[in-house]
């Protein structure tokens, strides 16, 4: 896929398969295309040309209200509604719409899936910025979406909490089955997915797999320093 901005190639004939289920880091400098990559995943965004396909059927305008729905969205800055208790950030995307699974009951397991069930009533104000991390995981969960996406999710965190939410996000993936892209400039939440796909000018520069030993293994099987 590719996606122009005016003159900008911000992608440039990007061709990238996830595997359900996979964890992909997507790493590279500032500028290099990787939020674009996840709008685009998201149907946030629109490529200029190629095409984006969800379980092998192309994403087109008329699907892209429900994929949307399909998928979790976790940003840097959290962006909680200040206003909102803990409980109400959670239920937030399914609030306004008819859903076929009981909300409290969902957006409590989740709660406690992240290890915030005694906060289910404080205001995001009241939690640390890695508490309100995972307030917005519980609630890109919310859908049981087959794809989180998350961009620089550490980013704002210091590296242990940094940390503490890798290990969340990788938890729940197993819990869930959810597929997990994560855009990142953190070697260490790189290194714990299990493939790197590095970015550099909207061009796919390198894909590694990483081994359950933490090595980091080219495409063609060459170790990588
Ligand atoms: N809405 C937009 N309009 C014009 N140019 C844009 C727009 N969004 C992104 N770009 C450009 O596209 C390129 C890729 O941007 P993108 O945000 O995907 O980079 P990134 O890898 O996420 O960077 P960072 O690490 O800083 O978040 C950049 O050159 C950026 O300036
Ligand atoms: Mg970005």
């Amino acid at each position: 896929m590719t996606r122009r901005y005016a003159e900008l190639v911000a992608l440039d004939a990007v061709d990238l398969r996830i595997e359900s289920g996979a964890a992909v880091a997507l790493t590279g400098p500032s500028g290099s295309g990787k939020s674009t990559v996840l709008h685009l995943l998201g149907g946030m965004d629109r490529p200029t040309e190629g095409t984006v396909d969800v379980d092998g059927e192309e994403l087109t305008a008329r699907r892209l209200d429900a994929h949307r729905r399909s998928v979790g969205f976790v940003f840097q800055r959290f962006h909680l509604l200040p206003a909102l208790t803990v409980l109400d950030n959670v239920l937030a995307p399914v609030l306004p719409r008819r859903v076929d699974f009981d909300r409290q009951e969902r957006a409590t397991e989740l709660l406690e899936a992240v290890g915030l069930a005694e906060r289910a009533n404080a205001l995001p104000s009241e939690l640390s910025g890695g508490q309100q991390q995972r307030v917005a995981i519980a609630r890109a969960l919310i859908n049981r979406p087959g794809l989180l996406l998350a961009d620089e999710p550490t980013g704002n965190l210091d590296s242990t909490t940094g940390r503490e939410i890798v290990e969340l996000l990788l938890s729940l993936r197993e819990r869930y089955g959810t597929t997990m892209l994560v855009a990142t400039h953190d070697v260490e939440v790189a290194a714990n997915c299990d493939r790197i796909v590095r970015l550099l000018d909207g061009r796919i520069v390198a894909d590694d797999q990483v081994t359950p030993d933490g090595d980091v293994l080219g495409r063609l099987g060459g170790l990588r320093p």
